[in-house]
C-alpha cells in the first residue's frame, strides 16, 4: 500500500478517495495527525500530513520517527514524500517539480534513529543512495506519461530550519554541491530506510533560495502560497497516475 506524506501546500490529497482515519500510538509519541486511509486510482492508498491538518507543526518539531513508525506498522510498501523546497541550481525555478536523488543532511538535534535506547545493538544502514532507486523511477516514469516535466535528479539540502537561510548559507551549500533546500528531508530518508520502507521524494520549487533569482530582496510568502497550490496540483496527477 503506497503511503504519501504531505508537506506544505499539500496537506490533503483530493484525489484520495477516503474511507476512513486512524489515531496510530507508536513507541516514540504521537504521529503529526491521524492517517487517512483511501484509494487512489482505485488502489488503496494511506496519507499523513507532515506538518499536521491544520499546519502546526514546524519542521524541527515533527516527529519523524512516529510519523514513518505509524506508516509501517498500518503495511505501507513505499513513501512518496512530497515537499516544498528553495531552488539553489539555476535551471530549477518556482513552480518546478523536481525528483531528488541525493541528500546532504545539515539538521541537528533532531531524533534521527531508532537504534539507539536500552537494549539497542549498534546498527549503521547503508545510506549510500537515499532514495528508493525503483520507486524513483516509477515517479519518473509516471510523470513522463502524464507529459508532466520535472526535473530527474537533485541534491537535497535538509535544513534545520524553522528560518530560512542566508544568502551567505545558500551559496555554501551550492560550493557543497546542493541543487535544493529543504527543512523536512531529514530524517525522514533514513528512518524509513531503518524500516526497510522504499522511500523516495517529489519536491516543488516553492521559491528562490535566499539571494537567488527574485529573492535577492528577500522571500514573499504570499507569493510562495500561490506557487504551491498551482504546482501541487500537477504533483496530484503524478501520484495519481503512479498509484494506477
Ligand atoms: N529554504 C528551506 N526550506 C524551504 C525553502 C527555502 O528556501 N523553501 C521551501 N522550503
Amino acid at each position: 500500500m503506497l503511503g504519501i506524506i504531505g508537506g506544505s501546500g499539500l496537506t490533503q490529497l483530493a484525489n484520495l478517495d477516503v474511507s476512513h482515519r486512524e489515531v496510530v500510538r507508536t513507541p516514540y509519541g504521537e504521529p503529526s495527525g491521524a492517517i487517512t486511509f483511501g484509494q487512489v486510482s482505485g488502489r488503496p492508498a494511506m496519507f499523513l500530513a507532515r506538518h499536521g491538518y491544520g499546519h502546526t507543526i514546524p519542521p524541527h518539531e515533527v516527529n519523524y520517527r512516529a510519523n514513518i513508525w505509524a506508516l509501517w506498522n498500518r503495511g505501507v510498501t513505499g513513501i512518496i514524500s512530497v515537499a516544498s523546497v528553495g531552488g539553489i541550481r539555476v535551471d530549477l525555478r518556482p513552480g518546478d517539480i523536481v525528483i531528488p536523488h541525493q541528500i546532504i543532511d545539515y539538521t541537528w538535534g533532531r531524533k534521527s534513529t531508532y537504534h539507539e535506547g536500552q537494549g539497542c545493538t549498534v546498527t549503521h544502514v547503508d545510506f549510500t543512495e537515499p532514495y528508493d532507486k525503483a520507486l524513483r523511477q516509477a515517479i519518473l516514469l509516471a510523470a513522463s506519461d502524464v507529459g508532466i516535466p520535472i526535473h530527474t535528479g537533485a541534491v537535497y539540502a535538509a535544513t534545520q530550519g524553522p528560518r530560512l537561510e542566508t544568502a551567505a548559507e545558500i551559496n555554501r551549500l551550492e560550493r557543497e554541491g546542493a541543487d535544493v533546500v529543504g527543512m523536512t528531508g531529514m530524517p525522514e530518508a533514513v528512518l524509513a530506510r531503518e524500516l526497510g520502507v522504499p522511500y523516495a521524494a517529489i519536491n516543488v520549487i516553492a521559491n528562490y533560495a535566499a539571494g537567488r533569482g527574485d529573492s535577492k530582496e528577500g522571500i514573499s510568502f504570499e507569493a510562495i502560497e500561490s506557487v504551491l497550490q498551482e504546482s501541487m496540483q500537477r504533483v496530484r496527477v503524478v501520484i495519481e497516475r503512479l498509484a494506477g
